[in-house]
């Protein structure tokens, strides 16, 4: 997590650089920092809190060479000591940094041993007080010194009091960017987009230099120089705005009503070559992480009742223990909003070197996951801003679904059932819908615990529920399989415990309405999500009957109650605390 943005040119960068900050701030947001070089001095301005509150009247840095850097603090409290740009003991080198040093401890006594004065918990200032101690030797050998001792996922970026640019990427995302005698270096495309659609990738363990108005790319293992080519990206720059809406959340909420048909329109081929390619794999895994991790656990289930064939799931950050199934035969699907989750990386990276194919589901074009998959699908949910995955889930869910049914052969009746499924959301999205849930909210909102139930398909969205429910609300929730209950939280009950039943009109209905009975028998709040009412709710909340598309309209009045806690709890709903959007650490 964290974003980095870079530039040097004939501008005045400090403003170039905040702008660029601010559409960064979904990789963490817990503070953030700008360096600058003017008269060969770096001078430093760094603030706890988050960059979009900046006052750029407070920020009196000048000069057209700058680095800086929004925090999701892993080593180190979130103080203005631990928050980047990290600074060498003489002053001549700062550093900002993406990813975690992991054998930091190490350096940093040895660094101290040999008179380094350390002034923060940061693992990042190992790195500029490692340059610092190469410097000598010219900033490329530093830094490509510096970058082959790094253990862990990492890009950083050094600036120089000469106002020299310099980057490594290992692991971690890092995009150079050509402007008109100027240049830009970031974690992602929008940080610099609005100057420049003119792009170079960094790849993994390939560093740069930008010295004299030119930059070159080098190989960190060899040293040897690297040609890129610079591709112009196609794309608009970042516009995504709330328009009338109070926050990103509810809009991209309400933003279902057209993605679910953007996510379905995919190349017919494709998707028919794909599922046949699922269905002749020798073992095929999905892979994700958070929400997108929910989306692969659903996967399974619609693979297994739509097409009869067995998917594995599994979390991306424990897909390690999987690895000794993996073969040129396997297929990996990974799931991913932003395409650049480092565990799920990692997973790809494992599956590769055993030559296996991999298949990604995206949301972002362009990203890290794109360029090392074998295929891909975009899910065009769009640009996705608040940190609280909504169009993207369900865009996601859309095509394996898709993808279920095209292999089950019958990729017409799933197209057929998704359009259904996009024009009832479009119809269940409208204002009396969601002042039903936020009388809901009302009731909940002193809640301190939620529970959610559901089986099949929807034994994973009751897991997503309650992730949407912890992000947005901070009150503990938790879903369970209906069936295992019994076998230990239904201890939890007591009068008046909220519990969302997710009850979809399937092969599972009259279990999960069971269940939803013996909560109610022991005083628990019965809240239905359901195309049906029954008794047994206390609180029904209709949803359209989808058939196999019932996780996606299961989830999203669930969406729209997170949403609604947050406001009613007075929290922020795009950036809820200790979170981050992309998550490019382990
Ligand atoms: C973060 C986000 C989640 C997301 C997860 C995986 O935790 O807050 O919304 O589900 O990362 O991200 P990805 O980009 O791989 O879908």
């Amino acid at each position: 997590m964290c974003g980095i943005i870079a530039y040097k040119g004939p501008r005045e960068a400090v403003p170039i650089v905040i702008e660029g900050l601010k559409k960064l701030e979904y990789r963490g947001y817990d503070s953030w920092g700008v360096a600058s070089v003017s008269g060969k001095r770096i001078a430093v301005h760094k603030k706890v809190g988050k960059v979009g509150k900046a006052v750029s009247s407070e920020i009196r840095l000048k000069g057209n060479t700058a680095i800086a850097h929004t925090r999701w603090g892993t080593h180190g409290g979130i103080t203005e000591k631990n928050a980047h740009p990290h600074l060498s003991c003489d002053g001549k080198y700062a550093v900002v940094h993406n990813g975690i040093v992991e054998n930091y401890q190490e350096l940093k006594k040895k660094l101290i041993g040999e008179g380094h004065k350390f002034v923060s918990e940061s693992d990042t200032e190992v790195i500029v007080h490692l340059i610092e101690k190469e410097a000598g030797k010219g900033l490329k050998n530093a830094v490509q010194k510096v970058a082959g001792e790094l253990k862990g996922r990492s890009a950083f970026v050094v600036m120089t009091a000469e106002g020299e640019i310099a980057a490594s990427r290992k692991g971690s995302p890092l995009i150079a960017g050509k402007g008109n005698g100027e240049y830009y270096i970031a974690s992602d495309i929008p940080a610099f987009l609005e100057h420049t659609n003119k792009v170079m990738y960094v790849d993994d363990n390939e560093m740069l230099v930008i010295e004299d108005s030119e930059i070159k790319f080098y190989s960190i293992a060899t040293g040897k120089e690297i040609q890129k080519r610079t591709v112009e990206i196609d794309w608009k720059s970042e516009s995504a705005e709330k328009g009338d809406y109070k926050h990103f959340l509810i809009k991209e909420i309400m933003e279902q009503k057209d993605t679910l048909w953007r996510a379905i329109n995919q190349d017919e081929s494709k998707i028919i070559n794909v599922a046949n390619e699922i269905k002749n794999a020798y073992g095929t895994f999905l892979v994700g992480c958070g929400t997108a991790g929910k989306v692969c656990m659903t996967g399974e289930y619609l693979f297994a009742k739509i097409a009869a064939k067995h998917l594995n799931h599994a979390i991306a950050s424990e897909f390690p223990s999987y690895e000794p199934f993996l073969t040129s035969k396997t297929l990996m699907i990974a799931v991913s909003q932003s395409g650049e989750t480092a565990d799920v990386l990692e997973a790809i990276e494992s599956a590769k070197s055993k030559k296996a194919k991999v298949i990604s589901l995206l949301n972002v074009f362009g990203s890290t996951m794109m360029r090392v998959s074998d295929e891909f699908f975009i899910v065009n949910a769009g640009t996705e801003k608040a940190v609280v995955s909504t169009k993207a889930t369900t865009a996601q869910l859309a095509v394996l679904t898709l993808l279920a049914y095209a292999a089950a052969g019958k990729l017409g009746e799933g197209k057929r059932l998704l359009l259904d499924t996009a024009s009832a959301v479009n119809d269940m999205l409208n204002p009396r819908y969601e002042e039903h849930i936020r009388k809901l909210a009302e009731r909940l909102r002193s809640n301190e615990n939620i529970y959610i139930i559901g089986r099949s398909l929807n034994y994973p969205m009751a897991l997503e529920a309650a992730i949407k429910i912890q992000e947005t609300s901070y009150i503990h929730a938790e879903g369970f399989a209906g069936g295992e209950l019994k076998h230990g939280p239904i201890a939890l009950i007591s009068k008046g415990t909220p519990c969302i039943a997710l009850v979809a009109n399937d092969h599972v209905k009259d279990e999960t309405i069971s269940n939803a009975m013996e909560i109610k028998s022991r005083g628990g709040y019965i809240i239905g999500i359901s195309p049906e009412n029954n008794d047994v709710f206390d609180y029904w909340i209709k949803v359209p009957d989808a058939g196999n598309a019932s996780p996606i309209v299961n989830i999203i009045p669930i969406q729209i109650l997170a949403y609604q806690l947050a406001v009613l709890k007075g929290l922020d709903p795009d950036m809820p605390r200790n979170l981050a959007k992309s998550v490019t650490v382990k």
